[in-house]
C-alpha cells in the first residue's frame, strides 16, 4: 500500500500564518502536523507517500527531504491550483499505479492511529473504505449513512438534516477502482473535483464502500482555535522530560518537556507544556497548555494555553493566553505610562485587545 497526503490548498482560515507557511507545518506539540500525519502513515507499514503540494512546495520539500529522516521514500506532486481533493488522486495517477492507497488530508490530527482500519481495509479490500468519527452536530461535515453491516448507503455533504451522526474525517482507503469514478466525475458548484462525489459515484456503479469508526481524538487543524486545542491535547499526552536548564528559583510541575539548551530562569513552568531548544525562559509563568518553540525568549510574562513559534520574543506581557504567535514576532508592552497601544501587524492578523 502507498500513502497520498494531501499538503497543498490555500489554507485561508489560518492567515495570517498562511501568508508565510503551509498550514501543514504549523507545529503541534513542537513538530508539524504534516510530520505527525506522515508517522501515522509509517505506523501502517506504508513507507511509500506521494505529498501533494501548492505553492509552499519549497518549504514543505525543506522540512521532509527525500523522507528519510521519517524512514519513508517521499515523491513531491505540485498542483498548481487547489481543484479539490479528488484532483489530488488524479494528480498523483502515475505514482499511484495500480497500488491500494491511503489518502490522508495533512492538516489532519489523529493520535490514536488509524491501524485498525486498514487492517480492516486489507482484511475486506472493498473499493473504498472511508474513516467515521462520531459528532455532536454533524451538519458542517461529510456525512455517512451506513447499513447496519457497515456498508456505506449513501453520503451527504453539510446536511442540513442530518440522519447519521458520523463525520468522514480526513483519512480514506482506496483501491484503483478510485480512478475510475475520480475520471467520470465534473467539478462541483464551487468548481472542485470532490472526494465525496468520487466516492458516491461508486457506491451509484455498483461499487463496495464500507466505514470504520475512529473512537479517538480527531481535530482538522484549518482554524486557530482547532491549532491550539489540538496542541494542549497531544501535550497532555507527552511523558515528562527535561534536557535544557532549570535553575534553582524555578518550578516545574505536571508533564513538562524541556528541550537541549533551553534555559528556566526565575520562572515557573505548569505542565502540559514544552520549551523549546535554545529558548530562554526569565521571570516568566508558562503553562498549562503551551508551547514554546526554538530560539524564542520570554520575560516577565503570563502566558497560558498558546503555542509560540520559532524566535518569537515576548516580554512584560502579564495576562496573554489562547494566542498563537508567528515566527521572529515581537510582542511587548508600550513606552512607560502610555495609555496607547501601538501594533505593526501584518495581513489579516487577528487581535483582541483587552
Ligand atoms: P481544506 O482545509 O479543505 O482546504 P484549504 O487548505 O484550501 O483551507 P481553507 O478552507 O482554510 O482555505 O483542505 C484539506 C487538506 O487538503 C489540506 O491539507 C489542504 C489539502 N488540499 C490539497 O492539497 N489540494 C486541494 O486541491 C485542496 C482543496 C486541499
Amino acid at each position: 500500500m502507498k500513502a497520498l497526503v494531501l499538503s497543498g490548498g490555500s489554507g485561508t482560515r489560518l492567515r495570517p500564518f498562511t501568508h508565510s507557511m503551509p498550514k501543514q507545518l504549523i507545529p503541534i506539540a513542537n513538530k508539524p502536523v504534516l510530520v505527525h500525519v506522515l508517522e501515522n502513515i509509517r505506523d501502517l507499514g506504508v513507507r511509500e507517500a506521494g505529498i501533494i503540494v501548492g505553492d509552499r512546495a519549497q518549504q514543505i520539500e525543506q522540512a521532509l527531504g527525500d523522507g528519510s529522516g521519517l524512514g519513508m521514500r517521499i515523491t513531491y506532486i505540485p498542483q498548481e491550483r487547489p481543484l479539490g481533493l479528488a484532483h489530488c488522486v488524479s494528480l498523483a495517477r502515475p505514482f499511484l499505479g495500480r497500488d491500494d492507497f491511503v489518502m490522508y488530508l495533512g492538516d489532519n490530527m489523529l493520535p490514536d492511529g488509524v491501524t485498525d482500519v486498514a487492517a480492516e481495509f486489507t482484511a475486506r479490500r472493498p473499493d473504498a473504505q472511508v474513516v467515521v468519527h462520531k459528532v455532536s452536530d454533524p451538519r458542517a461535515f461529510g456525512v455517512a449513512e451506513l447499513a447496519a453491516d457497515g456498508r456505506v448507503e449513501r453520503l451527504v455533504e453539510k446536511p442540513q438534516e442530518p440522519r447519521s451522526d458520523l463525520a468522514m474525517v480526513g483519512v480514506y482507503f482506496f483501491t484503483p477502482a478510485i480512478h475510475r469514478a475520480v475520471a467520470s466525475i465534473r467539478p462541483s458548484a464551487r468548481g472542485e473535483l470532490e472526494i465525496t462525489d468520487a466516492v458516491q459515484w461508486l457506491l451509484s456503479h455498483g461499487g463496495e464502500v464500507r466505514a470504520s469508526e475512529y473512537a479517538g481524538y480527531w481535530k482538522d487543524t484549518g482554524r486557530a482555535e482547532d491549532v491550539l486545542e489540538c496542541n494542549q491535547r497531544i501535550l497532555e499526552g507527552l511523558s515528562p522530560h527535561v534536557a535544557g536548564h532549570i535553575d534553582r528559583d524555578s518550578t516545574i510541575s505536571g508533564n513538562v518537556v524541556i528541550e537541549p539548551g533551553a534555559r528556566v530562569l526565575m520562572s515557573r513552568i505548569e505542565g502540559p507544556a514544552m520549551i523549546g531548544a535554545g529558548s530562554v525562559i526569565e521571570n516568566s509563568h508558562v503553562g498549562p497548555g503551551t508551547c514554546i518553540g526554538r530560539d524564542c525568549e520570554l520575560r516577565g510574562t503570563r502566558l497560558t494555553n498558546s503555542i509560540v513559534l520559532e524566535g518569537a520574543r515576548i516580554s512584560g506581557v502579564p495576562g496573554l493566553h489562547s494566542s498563537l504567535i508567528g515566527r521572529g514576532s515581537q510582542v511587548g508592552p508600550s513606552a512607560p505610562r502610555s495609555a496607547h497601544h501601538r501594533l505593526v501587524v501584518g495581513d489579516d492578523a487577528w487581535i483582541e485587545v483587552a
